[in-house]
């Protein structure tokens, strides 16, 4: 059964790998890709989810540009761990493909409008901001939502921007709350999942091995993103987040996690953005998402390198 999924992207070299996966994946239909600001600017990362695209043999792929900063806060990109461009490592060319002109959030609200009853699901892999202003400004698009699934948070990880808090969250705590709150059906992907599924050199040296673009470009864009984690944790690899949403479409068994609550810090400057999550469910908060523990990482990565390998 094909799903219907909106790609919600800040690219980011591992959101280019989770939007391959889905281009060359047929359980997934992609209706359209939304840009958000976050590891990059939005002038950023709209040009780079076009350049995945083309990459992808994929121009044909609706792309919009949404919003350029988080709800209620100054944006806080990330270039220490993605470079200047966003998808630093191999050379890009500019993407040919056009943007759409519709903004992402009105493209979004329209698109789901006009969607049966839970037919499509929503793919954040970054800040939380486009969608949050969705289902703010138009609640009635949540029939047409089947599930969101995301990557973000962390629990026994803690966290990777701040000591607590995962950045696609902690850029935009308010709408990651909207999000958490909107009792939508909601999958997570969060660090403690992700960082167990990394880069290691021979799992790099089989996306080179293809002999392809794409192989060639994910194994450059995996080669340059590990090192800040590598640096950082001392770690065999980086931790390969975004496509870990786009596999458990696919192969949701290669995962294992919770139903529990998730409650979203907005306050404290301390711990703004951190998930606290109730995974030995000591409070009596209602569970609201299934929040990921496990991954068979071999798995994952098996699937990677079939799927990437069907692209030119
Ligand atoms: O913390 C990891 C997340 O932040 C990933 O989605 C990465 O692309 C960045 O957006
Ligand atoms: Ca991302």
């Amino acid at each position: 059964m094909t799903r219907n999924i909106i790609i919600d992207t800040d690219p980011g070299q591992d959101d280019a790998v989770a939007i391959l996966l889905a281009l060359s994946s047929p359980e997934v239909n992609v209706l359209g890709i939304t840009a958000v600001a976050g590891n990059v600017p939005l002038a950023l990362t709209q040009k780079n989810a076009r350049i995945v695209c083309e990459l992808a043999g994929r121009p044909d792929t609706l792309v919009f540009a949404g919003c350029d900063a988080p709800l209620n806060r100054p944006l806080v990109t990330a270039e220490h761990v993605h470079g200047k461009t966003g998808l630093d490592g191999p050379q890009l060319a500019a993407p040919t493909m056009p943007l759409q002109d519709q903004h992402a959030v009105d493209w979004i609200i329209e698109t789901l409008r006009a969607a049966p009853a839970n037919s499509v699901t929503l793919c954040p892999l970054g800040p939380l901001t486009n969608i949050a202003t969705a289902i703010t400004r138009a609640p009635d698009i949540k029939s047409a939502i089947e599930e969101i699934v995301l990557m973000g948070g962390g629990f026994f990880e803690g966290g990777n921007i701040t000591p607590t808090a995962e950045f696609n969250i902690y850029v935009d705590p308010d709408a990651a709350d909207i999000v958490f709150t909107s009792g939508l059906p909601l999958t997570v992907m969060p660090l403690d999942v992700t960082h167990k599924a990394l880069t290691t050199k021979p799992r790099i040296d089989a996306f080179r091995a293809m002999g392809t673009e794409v192989g060639h470009m994910t194994a450059e864009w995996t080669d340059f993103f590990e090192r800040f984690d590598m640096e950082k944790y001392g770690s065999e690899g980086a931790p390969l987040h975004d496509p870990c949403v786009i596999a458990y479409l696919i192969r949701p068994d290669l995962f294992t996690g919770r139903h529990i609550n998730v409650e979203i810090e907005t306050k404290s400057e301390l711990t703004l953005g951190m998930t606290v999550a109730d995974w030995w469910r000591v409070t009596d908060r209602a569970p609201n998402c299934t929040f990921m523990g496990d991954i068979d990482a071999d798995g994952f990565f098996a699937l990677l390198a079939e799927r990437l390998a069907r692209l030119g």
